[in-house]
């Protein structure tokens, strides 16, 4: 297929391009660098050894967007463009609703215009809020989000499955992520986020090169197996793939489909940084902090509506995904920057 990637340069995004070429499609990424780097366009064309066309394009101009249209024919748009920082959303929310909603808005308008009534979206396991039920299945109520960045996917959730129920000529999958971490083997391309990390992992492996003293764990009291956070970490090379089993439902004409992309383990706070040091033989000094507002105790999915209606499964463990992102971290020290 003719795909389109908005957003691929970005941390999934990219990866998603390597396994999408793999299985033998062509790609287009448009992506406007908000939060990447055209360095990992380059290495991801140098792991696939192809020339990827790029559009350096925000999603919300129309006339750029047209232009792309008019240069080429799209089977189906990955739609991973959008701002994710939910701190941030908090304090920036008319950027986030500017960029993720109005963004996704022009996008679907210039989409079904041009004759491309097909979309595969980054979605969130954060539309589940405070999960009902842990494992958290696809029946599981969509919840209330705390942050706007999860309102974000839950409202374009619901104004895509409108669209579609309008017409139904759309196809369309939501592909609901739990906690991607991990890095393409090569080591040369993976997550670079902006200043002191939020999330985890980046957080581990910048405490591993030196960058950060100590992790700060937020929170032990929780009700878990040792009172820490649990979360279904993900490989993002699994997660990649996962898109490219999608298509099967763009080619099966398959209309509306939601799908939980986890591995179904639940895994602590405590016991990544312990997977971690054993992992890569790294020490992880940390003390524990107070719990950061906003957060659950336990969200992990149940993954088997993908395996069984997709035919995938995640296939890397906690250990592979420490190892990945430790080669990227410790081999770029300072991510993308130069
Ligand atoms: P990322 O920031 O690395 O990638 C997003 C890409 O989109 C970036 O390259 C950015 O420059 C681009 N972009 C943003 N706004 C744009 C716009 N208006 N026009 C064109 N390009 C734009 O983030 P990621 O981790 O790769 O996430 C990809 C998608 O998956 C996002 O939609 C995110 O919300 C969603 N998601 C991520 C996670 C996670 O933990 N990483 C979890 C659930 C869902
Ligand atoms: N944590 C720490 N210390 C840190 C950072 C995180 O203890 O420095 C803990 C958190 O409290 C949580 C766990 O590590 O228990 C994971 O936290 P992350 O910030 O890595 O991930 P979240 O599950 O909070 O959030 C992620 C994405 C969101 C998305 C959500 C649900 O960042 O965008 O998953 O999919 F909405």
């Amino acid at each position: 297929m003719n795909i389109l990637v908005a957003g691929g340069a970005g941390y999934i995004g990219s990866h998603t391009v390597i396994e999408l070429i793999k299985a033998g499609h062509d790609v287009v990424i448009v992506d406007n660098l908000s939060n990447s780097s055209m360095i990992a366009v380059k290495r991801t064309e140098q792991i696939t050894g192809k020339q990827i066309p790029f559009y350096e394009a925000d999603i919300r101009d129309r006339e750029k967007m047209e232009t792309i249209f008019s240069a080429h024919k799209f089977d189906c748009c990955i739609h991973f463009a959008g701002l994710k920082a939910v701190g941030e959303s908090v304090a920036l929310p008319w950027e986030y609703y500017d960029n993720n909603i109005n963004g996704t808005l022009v996008l679907l308008d210039v989409l079904r215009k041009n004759g491309c009534k097909n979309i595969i979206f980054s979605s969130s396991a954060t539309v589940y809020g405070t999960p009902a039920i842990v494992p958290i299945t696809e029946e599981c109520p969509k919840g209330q989000c705390t942050n706007p960045y999860g309102q974000t996917k839950s409202m374009l959730e619901q104004i895509m499955t409108d669209m579609y129920h309008a017409d139904n000529e759309w196809n369309m999958v939501f592909l609901r992520y739990f906690n991607p971490i991990g890095a393409h083997s090569s080591g040369i391309i993976g997550e670079s986020p902006n200043g002191i990390p939020n999330n985890l992992m980046p957080y581990i492996t910048q405490v591993a090169v030196g960058k950060l003293k100590e992790l700060g764990v937020f929170g032990n009291d929780y009700d878990t197996p040792d009172g820490t956070g649990v979360r279904d970490y993900i490989h993002v090379v699994d997660l990649a793939d996962g898109h490219v089993k999608a298509l099967k439902v763009i080619e099966n004409k398959g209309g509306l489909a939601v799908y939980n992309l986890g591995t179904g383990q639940g895994c602590s706070v405590l016991e990544l940084v312990k997977a971690f040091e054993e992992a890569n033989g790294v020490k992880i000094p940390y003390v524990i902090k107070p719990r950061r507002a906003g957060d659950v105790a336990s969200c992990y999915s149940d993954p088997s509506k993908a395996e069984r209606e997709l035919g995938w499964k995640a296939k890397y463990g906690i250990l592979d995904m420490c190892r990945d992102s430790w080669r990227w971290q410790k081999n770029n020290p300072r991510g993308f920057e130069e």
